[in-house]
């Protein structure tokens, strides 16, 4: 049997991003190994700490290198040095427009052994993904202020969604419902009843995609508001949710802590055409760095999707048994420093699970 190979590109960042990234390389091998998959890393210096040294964020020529490779695999972006909104805009931000990974793909899952914060639930009722539009809306960054700094000042900062990426966002949500082949449910999160402009693009071009192209699958609608408190209250319920940028922003959160928190909860940034970005959700956790405490779970998980985007499915089965198997037979919480174990015994045993 000859071997793939994939080509990954490694973008460690600030805080506890090469740590954590560190663990996840060490499962991918572990994983892949066993599985006849080779999986070749490269790694790019990008983040606070470069920017500081060099006023550098992201050269053009790297970013046209990164178009070459299978996916990326990025661990934390955020410098305490660095002024809020400039790495995260002109390095996440911008990588995820201009690779157009217009899906942003997060998995709300409890896996046995985790504590959630909601009472009388468990992994049978805590587990949907959340497909959040990753292009668009608020987060295209349309506005501007003027009068700045008098008591006239007007800021305007525009949610703006054209027809096109609402459409491929909802067409890969209904797929990945099929796909998924669970509850059959897909939900769209919105605000129909005030922002009666861009959810109600949202809802048409919802229910028209569903009703001429996906007749199997259920369609449901939660005004945003209402779906936090569902949320906590009947996860059950869910099965597929897909909303807008920043109510996905906001929604995930909700979701990462309800199953374990942010030291589990990863995402992926997709471009189903092009290349894929994956990482865990949490930040760079500045007061973590460089003691070997920090939580890998999360960026091992974002690994276990990045294999999964790939269709390397059996190197992401064997990464999922790693995680599962370190939950329920090792760690003792999910909370850095407290795990009862260092970051890289973490990925050591991870990686022995995935290899087995
Ligand atoms: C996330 C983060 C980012 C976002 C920030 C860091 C720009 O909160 O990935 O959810 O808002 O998308
Ligand atoms: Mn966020």
């Amino acid at each position: 049997m000859t071997g793939t190979t994939y080509k990954i590109a490694v973008l460690p960042g600030d805080g506890t991003g090469p740590e954590v990234v560190a663990e996840g390389i060490k499962v991918l091998q572990a994983a892949g190994r066993a599985e006849n998959v080779s999986l070749d890393f490269q790694h790019y210096d990008l983040g606070g700490e470069r920017y500081l040294r060099t006023g550098e964020i992201l050269p053009d020529s790297v970013l046209e290198e990164l178009k070459g490779f299978d996916a990326i695999y990025l661990g934390a972006i955020g410098h305490p040095e660095v002024k809020p909104g400039i790495l995260e805009k002109q390095l996440l931000l911008r990588l995820r427009f201009e690779l157009d990974q217009y899906i942003n793909l997060r998995p709300v899952k409890l896996y046995p052994g985790v504590e959630t914060p909601i009472k009388d639930k468990g992994p049978q009722e805590i587990d949907y993904v959340v497909v959040r539009e990753n292009s668009g809306g608020i987060y295209t960054g349309i506005g501007g202020i003027t009068q700045k700094d008098t008591p006239h000042e007007v800021a305007v900062q525009s949610m703006v969604y054209n027809r096109h990426q609402v459409e491929r966002c909802l067409r890969f949500a209904f797929e990945y419902t099929k796909k998924r082949a669970k509850k059959m449910t897909l939900g769209l999160v919105g605000k129909t009843n005030v922002l009666t402009y861009v959810y109600d693009l949202w809802e048409r071009a919802f229910q028209e995609i569903g009703e001429r192209d996906y007749p199997e699958i259920k369609r449901d609608y939660y005004h945003v508001d209402a779906a936090c408190m569902w949320m906590i209250k009947s996860p059950e319920w869910f099965d597929v949710l897909v909303t807008g940028n920043m109510f996905g922003d906001i929604i995930t959160d909700i979701g990462a802590i309800t199953q374990g928190g942010l030291g589990i909860a990863a995402g992926g940034n997709i471009n189903p055409e092009g290349v894929s970005m994956f990482e865990p959700i949490g930040g760079s956790a500045p007061k973590y760095t460089g003691k070997n405490l920090i939580n890998p779970l999360a960026a091992i998980s974002a690994a276990q999707m990045m294999m999964e985007t790939l269709e390397a499915t059996r190197v992401a089965a064997r990464i999922e048994r790693g995680v599962r198997r370190v939950l329920e037979n090792d760690i003792r919480s999910l909370a850095s420093g407290q795990m009862g174990l260092t970051t890289s015994e973490v990925g050591d045993k991870a990686a022995a699970y995935a290899a087995a």
